[in-house]
């Protein structure tokens, strides 16, 4: 068969692993014929490919970024794209693609699995926010990098006796800022499921400071919101998903909290730091068994269908079904195990 590639949305730790995966197990073992597309779906608008081979891909397996570069294109918000698309997948015989992205990558997967085309997703999102699967690779870097960097500003917090705001990615769900909270101690953790409500974060804060010289990390996730009335937000810049560019909420809450409590107050943003660089070995793991997943169910003829972790197993769920609705973070997760630490 000829089997495309292509890699859309953000980047993510763990994508050169699945197409180092995808690309043995199709070459050596079905005797695929291995394309990739450049950018995302914007190589497959401009038929722009790059042939992919076991040679190739040799030593990329611990680099991050991806190969095959990746871009936020979407088709359906470009007049004649999807019609460009058809032309360029039937152009260079494909036979299927294996799509690797996130929510808005796939949400494009499955619209062109409906137009006939054979298609497997393969989740990925620092964010870990794609239902249907426990978890998504790139995520447990992400947390790891926070968590290290979290350890670091204890250190410098605790010297000055400051609160240091620490602001992590997560557009929709606080699944970094919850897991880099708990695993680096944090004493406030924000995310966008819950609009936070300024007082209570200052008292919390005045209440843990008031039983002696504690330094106070409050980890934010870009997402956050405050509650309707309480503090005021910018509009920003909107890409072709409609995603808003967000960061910076961790400047507006550090200075509230250094007003509101006296407390002297910095802010650290972790931004892409937390995108780039090498894997951790779990990511690595589960990149690999997904992308030797999604090449199987490519020559199963398991179309329109995504590779997902479900109970330590690798299984296949509906495309519709794992882009109808975000993954957020539990309740109980926050509530129950984070905010024990907390004031
Ligand atoms: O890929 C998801 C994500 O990492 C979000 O957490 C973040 O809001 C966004 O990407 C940033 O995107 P960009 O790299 O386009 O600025």
């Amino acid at each position: 068969m000829r089997v495309g590639l292509l890699t859309g949305g953000g980047d993510c730790p763990g994508l050169n692993a699945v197409i180092r995966a995808v690309v043995r197990k199709g070459e050596t073992f079905y005797s695929d014929e291995l394309v990739g597309f450049l950018d995302g779906w914007r190589g497959v608008i401009d038929n722009r490919t790059i042939p992919l081979n076991v040679e190739r891909c040799r030593g990329i397996l611990p680099r991050g970024g991806t190969i095959l570069f990746t871009s936020r294109t979407n088709p359906y918000k470009i007049d004649g794209a999807v019609e460009r698309v058809l032309a360029t997948l039937q152009e260079q015989r494909i036979d299927a693609l294996i799509a690797i992205g996130g929510e808005d990558t796939l949400g494009v997967a499955h619209r062109l699995a409906g137009e006939g085309v054979s298609v497997v997703g393969v989740p990925k999102t620092i964010d870990n926010d794609l239902s249907c699967t426990e978890v998504t690779f790139g995520f447990h870097t992400a947390v790891q990098i926070a968590t290290e960097a979290i350890d670091r500003l204890h250190t410098t917090a605790e010297s000055h006796d400051r609160v240091i705001v620490c602001e992590v990615m997560g557009r929709h769900a606080g699944w970094i800022a919850t897991y880099a909270g708990i695993a680096g101690g944090a004493a406030e953790i924000l995310v966008p499921e819950e609009p936070f409500d300024i007082d209570v974060v200052c008292e919390n804060l005045k209440a843990r400071h008031a039983k002696g010289r504690f330094a106070s990390i409050v980890v934010v996730a870009e997402g956050a919101v405050p509650k309707e009335g309480t503090m005021t937000l910018q509009s920003r810049e909107v890409d072709q998903f409609g995603h808003v560019r967000l960061g910076g909420i961790a400047n507006l809450l550090a200075s509230e909290i250094e007003e509101r409590t006296g407390f002297e107050t910095r802010v650290t943003i972790l931004g892409h730091i937390q995108r780039g660089g090498t894997p951790t070995a779990f990511d690595r793991v589960l990149a690999t068994r997904f992308g030797i997943a999604a090449i199987e169910a490519v020559h199963d003829e398991a179309f329109d269908h995504m590779v997902a972790l479900r109970a330590d197993q690798i299984v296949r769920v509906p495309l519709g079904e794992a882009v109808t609705e975000l993954k957020t973070v539990d309740p109980e997760l926050l509530h129950d195990v984070a905010a024990a630490f907390w004031g």
